[in-house]
């Protein structure tokens, strides 16, 4: 089941220059960057109360968010929504006909289970399922 949404992914080309942006313009402490090499990015996260700004930065030219900017420049990246079975959520969205990304969970950050649904099947939003540890 779905619980909220957890973070909002936002790709930039360095987080060094865009963290100021989020501490110093919206007064918005970091929480943490951390480097998730199964998606080859670095990530800083932000609260915003309960829901989460995730900064991503490619950390290699393959690494699937170096094509989005590529293809989009930088901006909202994907929309992450919390679900205590992420398992659960994939085979319903593959139930009704969703492109899945992943098949099974993958790490993310925070040692989070993610996964991705393409957003070729959801209207145009890359969509992340995460389930805390
Ligand atoms: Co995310």
């Amino acid at each position: 089941m779905i619980k909220k949404i957890d973070h909002l992914g936002i790709a930039v080309k360095s987080i060094d220059e865009a963290r100021r942006f989020y501490e110093e313009v919206l007064g918005l402490p970091c929480e943490g960057i951390e480097e998730v090499r199964s998606q080859k990015v670095r990530t800083a996260f932000f609260s915003v109360g309960e829901v989460h700004i995730e900064l991503l930065e490619p950390t290699a030219d393959d690494s699937p968010v170096a094509k989005f900017l590529e293809k989009n420049g930088e901006g909202i990246h994907h929309i992450a929504y919390r679900t205590d079975d992420v398992e659960s959520q994939l085979a319903r969205a593959r139930e009704g006909g969703c492109r899945l990304v992943h098949e099974t969970p993958i790490q993310g950050a925070g040692g989070k289970r993610v996964a991705f649904l393409h957003p070729k099947s959801t209207f145009g939003v890359l969509t992340e399922f995460c389930e805390p540890q």
